[in-house]
């Protein structure tokens, strides 16, 4: 119960007595809300032995079938994953923290949940690169609207779900707005995204928390694999900084202040002038041997709320503390985020955030780290032969989703199960285009 032990004789820590405070009364109450044989500390169980975790947050056993389309299959998906004239190389578009829309793609293509049987799927995938595609120039938003109702139109099970039971990937801050009609033809659709709220440039976030999906970033893939990685995290004694922000201001508050506070503070927080391209930009190794030499990697908001620096974090083993606050994180139903990282209110970013980090005991800091050590495998996109990964998280969350039956207002149904149209023909007759939404 170390938490409550953390109280520091300084006057100005009120709302750190609070947290201890709040910390305190929920653990507490967990206590009493749990059978004795479960570990009372702190949850750190969670991920020991024989991987509790699925069992845990999602039931014994996996067994979801995803159809994927394939790119043939319809006319448009070429188009949503290569551009307009074909030329976008998917391998281009694996890299990066958008990466996911290859990677989750090619996963499932090689997954054991994959059927190719429409009839029996449970859930159905429609691949697409375009966030990677419009970066590269090989579509623009219009292109991108209409390719995918394009798409949409060619498909009756959407039809026939109202979208319910299509899985969506959009792996970057805007989330489904990438697809500027999201509202109107795929809102009921499940989306899979990082990003858990962009209202700052829109009026509506299009991240719904019951229906939608939060997902790790990509993490390098030099940072995630077992073996050798490209940098490996320092002993804590060795580290010479409390906490760095490495990132660009993008004239952001948060990001501004914590700059500004940097310039105060030169030997407790690090947050260097990074370039990110021309010939000073700074390497991709260069980058995590900075990101490993503090205690903590602070992860304000964007230009978005999510934050790939979160992700890296477990890597090089810094304890992330998220500075957004209307970030979501993934698996919530088997990752306590109180366990392994720290989140501060934006609006408190200041000599205060230093000095209650400071006031931490190391013993404390390590024991976060052990338990984020345990956790990270939840970040790494690996096939689901693996027990855990990213992708085998997803699926468990797919799973949640499933249902017997789907139908839209436009579906009907008779005596004998055959599915109708509002026209009386027989589901297997529907022909393309079909009318949308
Ligand atoms: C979803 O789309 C339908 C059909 O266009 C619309 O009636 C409904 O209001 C939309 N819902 C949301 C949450 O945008
Ligand atoms: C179900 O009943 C409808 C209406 O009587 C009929 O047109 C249709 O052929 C039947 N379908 C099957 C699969 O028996």
């Amino acid at each position: 119960m170390a938490k409550q032990t953390t109280t520091t004789p300084c006057t100005r820590t009120h709302q750190i007595g609070a947290l201890a405070l709040i910390t305190i009364t929920f653990f507490t109450t967990r206590l009493l809300n749990q059978p004795l044989s479960h570990s009372p500390v702190l949850g750190s169980d969670r991920f020991e032995g024989g991987l509790r975790w699925p069992e845990r947050g999602y039931g014994g056993r996996l067994d979801v079938k995803v159809y994927v389309y394939e790119e043939d299959e319809i006319e448009g998906i070429k188009v949503l994953l290569y551009g307009r004239d074909g030329s976008v190389k998917a391998d281009a578009c694996l890299k990066g923290q958008w990466g996911t829309q290859v990677k989750i793609h090619r996963l499932l293509l090689k997954s054991r949940f994959r059927t190719h049987k429409k009839a029996e799927a449970d859930l159905f995938f429609v691949p697409s690169y375009v966030k990677c595609v419009r970066m590269m120039g090989g579509l623009n938003d219009k292109e991108i609207n209409q390719a995918y109702v394009k798409v949409l139109s060619q498909m009756p099970y959407f039809r026939l779900s109202g979208g319910r039971d299509h899985i969506f990937v959009f792996p970057s801050g805007a989330g489904a707005h990438l697809f500027k009609s999201w509202a109107t033809y795929i809102n009921r659709s499940i989306i899979l995204t990082p990003e858990g709220d962009r209202t700052d440039k829109r009026d509506t976030s299009a991240f719904n928390t019951w229906k939608d999906i939060i997902i790790p970033g990509n993490v390098d893939d030099g940072m995630t694999n077992n073996g050798v990685r490209l940098v490996e995290p320092l002993p804590l004694s060795k580290r010479k900084y409390l906490a760095n922000y490495l990132g660009r201001a993008q004239g952001k508050l948060g990001r501004l202040q914590l700059i500004d506070l940097a310039k105060q503070f030169p030997d407790k927080l690090e947050s260097p002038e990074l370039k990110f391209s021309g010939p000073e930009k700074l390497g991709k190794t260069d980058y995590f041997l900075h990101l490993r030499n503090a205690k903590f990697c602070l992860a304000p908001r964007g230009e978005s709320s999510w934050t790939l620096r979160f992700y890296e974090s477990f890597f090089v083993e810094c304890v992330p503390v998220l500075l957004s606050d209307q970030a979501e994180l993934p698996f919530q139903n088997v990752v306590d985020y109180s366990q392994i990282s720290i989140k501060w209110p934006s609006s408190r970013i200041g000599t205060e955030l230093l000095e209650y980090l400071e006031s931490i005991p190391d013993k404390h800091i390590e024991e976060m780290i052990a338990r984020g050590r345990k956790v990270r495998c939840l970040w790494v996109y690996a096939p689901d032969s693996e027990p855990c990964t990213a992708f085998t998280g997803i699926l468990w969350e797919l799973q949640r989703k499933t249902r017997t039956f789907h139908h839209s207002p436009e579906t009907f149904w008779l005596h004998n199960g055959s599915i109708v149209n509002r026209d009386l023909v027989e589901f297997h007759k529907w022909r393309p285009p079909m009318p949308l939404p």
